[in-house]
């Protein structure tokens, strides 16, 4: 949802904030800019498209510069194009870099027009270059004309602006939205995610909300939200520099799938012991807390709410414990009623997306037992605002559609089942049983990968069709909407999930020929009902694509029976996940469709 980058430096950073941009495409890739100041001017170059149109135009412009800021974009306001890319210039003066949406930016566009500003772009953020320079006519520092901006602004925001008359300094404004400080020898950075500048640096200063900083090669100045000058503690955040190259894969996404063994080792690391979870994996008293637990919220948004819903089912039938799950966007505008010791949940890879945090933030304010947080990136705002928290672990996940976060979400979750069952003394050897079970789940994951042959050949028909139908039951209904997001997603193939039972109910009535069903059927107790519901495709001529581990139970004239590795029933939801993404990577591979950077998506949505 657009990513920034910013340097203030004593050598060249052209190709250094190009690479930084590339890094962050994933938040945005409709089209990109810099602007840099060079010996007499500052050079202000932007291209429709993605980050590589913009380094081609830097390769024949060949600016040269010491301090600079950068942007990739994911539209919200104003359509893909040059005069809405970033960043925006008033009077060429103050150049500006923008992620998230000013809300009141109407109001404030026709103020500046009745001060004699014309606009360029659709965007709400070119009234901030405007607004800066209204102050700057004033009198202000750009420093100061950025403190008084955010008493103007509303809504969320993380910002980089530089003055044309200020060669070595840029400044910088946070709220809502992502942004970060890297600090190097002599030289001093800004980004919207620490990988952007995990080259340059291993030292960040995480900015917070009403932040305003003013960086320069030698020298980082922080001012909270009431202006007061501030530190902020100096984080270490290794990243290792081959979490974000595809190395020899041909997307981030088929290596972030082949990663997933690793991946889901490294959520276990250190949490389970013996035959049982550990003691406050979850912080510090939360196992105290946790026995009070009588309800759970969840929140969360696309592919974790999805594991959220898979939750549910291990929270009821481990724990012994009820389940309310929402949309995180959907969350807070039903007044949602709180129940006596509700612990919130909330799920998310980045960490920072607007409608998840919005739900935290809501939710602060209602009598929750506390907050708990599943997360990917240690630095984010959900991880850094919840009560309590289990990092997943997973690794950089580049790929829009999210793979190797989803399953270490499940195991994570599997993991507060397991704590929240402990803490009240329920089910025992039912939790010994798992813990072996999850042990065992990177090397049966590893033997799903190898399905990949057969997967192929189901690939080369469904990539045929238009449309698509996934079914499950259970815990795997949420599975099944999960293959279905990914089909969807990244090969733009319309597809639908139901519970196997709801079929006859509507969705039969799409079935012939041209309408492939996809059918997650590990035998267990319903495995029988779903057969019949299978029955009922086939009779009407519907393709079946099955993936399941009692094949004798069931003939198939059209379509293909998939055998799955055995392992525990309650895990299975993790393990079926992984045929299906193959499946869409496979379909979307055939369809030639841009895998990594779905079509209109971005992977952190910042904005609500
Ligand atoms: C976007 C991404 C999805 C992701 C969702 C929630 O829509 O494209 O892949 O599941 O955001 O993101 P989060 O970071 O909160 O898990």
């Amino acid at each position: 949802m657009c990513g920034i980058i910013a340097a203030s430096t004593e050598r060249s950073i052209g190709k250094l904030l190009i690479q930084g941009l590339y890094k962050m495409e994933y938040r945005g890739y409709d089209s990109a800019g810099i602007a840099m100041h060079t010996e007499n001017k500052v050079a202000h170059l932007r291209a429709l498209g993605k980050v590589k149109l913009l380094e081609d135009l830097m390769i024949n412009e060949k600016p040269k510069g010491k301090v600079g800021i950068a942007h990739t974009r994911w539209a919200t306001h104003g359509e893909p194009s040059e005069v809405n890319a970033h960043p925006h210039q008033s009077n060429e003066r103050i150049f500006i870099v923008h992620n998230g949406i000013i809300e009141n930016y109407l109001e404030l566009k026709d103020e500046l027009a009745s001060k004699g500003y014309a606009f360029t772009s659709k965007t709400d953020s070119e009234l901030i270059a405007h607004l800066l320079d209204s102050y700057l006519e004033e009198g202000s520092s750009l420093l100061k004309a950025t403190k008084q901006l955010k008493d103007k602004l509303q809504g969320a925001y993380a910002i980089a602006a530089l003055d044309h008359s200020d060669p070595n300094t840029l400044v910088l404004a946070r709220n809502r939205s992502p942004l970060l400080i890297g600090l190097g020898e002599d030289e001093n950075f800004a980004a919207s995610d620490p990988l952007a500048l995990a080259d340059l640096t291993n030292k960040f200063l995480i900015l917070e909300d009403g932040d305003v900083a003013k960086i320069s090669p030698n020298n980082v100045e922080i001012f909270d939200k009431n202006n007061k000058a501030c530190k902020r503690d100096i984080q270490i955040i290794d990243i290792k520099s081959e979490a974000a190259s595809k190395g020899d894969y041909k997307h981030f996404m088929e290596k972030e799938i082949y990663e997933q063994p690793n991946a889901i080792l490294n959520t276990l690391d250190g949490r389970v012991g013996g035959d049982d979870v550990l003691e406050n994996i979850f912080g510090e008293g939360s196992n105290n807390l946790f026995a009070k637990v009588k309800r759970i919220q969840i929140a969360a948004c696309g592919t974790s709410l999805h594991a959220g819903r898979v939750a549910a089912n291990w929270f009821s039938a481990i724990a012994g414990l009820p389940t309310q799950i929402d949309y995180a966007s959907e969350y807070r505008y039903k007044n949602p009623y709180v129940d006596k010791n509700t612990l919130l949940v909330t799920i998310s890879q980045s960490g920072e997306t607007a409608d998840t945090l919005a739900a935290l933030r809501y939710a602060k304010d209602q009598k929750y037992l506390a907050s708990l947080a599943i997360c990917n990136v240690p630095t984010s705002s959900l991880a850094r605002e919840s009560d309590f928290l289990l990092l997943t672990n997973a690794g950089p996940e580049i790929g829009v559609a999210s793979t190797k976060a989803f399953t270490t979400q499940l195991i994570a979750l599997m993991l507060l089942t397991l704590s929240l069952a402990k803490a009240s003394g329920t089910n025992p050897k039912l939790r010994s049983r798992v813990i072996q079970a999850l042990r065992q789940m990177p090397d049966i994951v590893e033997k799903s990968l190898e399905l990949k042959g057969d997967i192929v050949d189901i690939a080369s028909e469904i990539a045929q069709q238009d449309n698509a139908l996934f079914l499950g039951r259970g815990m795997f209904y949420p599975i099944a909407k999960e293959g279905a997001l990914k089909l969807k997603e990244i090969s733009y193939i319309h597809a639908e999930a139901y519970p196997a039972g709801e079929l006859k109910h509507g969705p039969l009535a799409l079935i012939d020929e041209r309408m492939p069903v996809v059918a997650i059927a590990p035998e267990h107790e319903l495995a029988e009902k779903l057969v019949s519901n299978l029955e009922e495709v086939k009779a009407r001529g519907g393709a079946l694509y099955v993936f399941g581990n009692a094949k004798e139970k069931l003939s198939l004239e059209r379509g293909k029976y998939i055998s799955m590795p055995e392992c525990d029933f309650l895990l299975t939801p993790i393990l079926y996940t992984i045929p299906l993404q193959i499946l869409s990577y496979e379909v979307a591979l055939i369809r030639g469709t841009d895998i990594d950077q779905p079509r209109n998506l971005a992977k952190s949505v910042t904005v609500e």
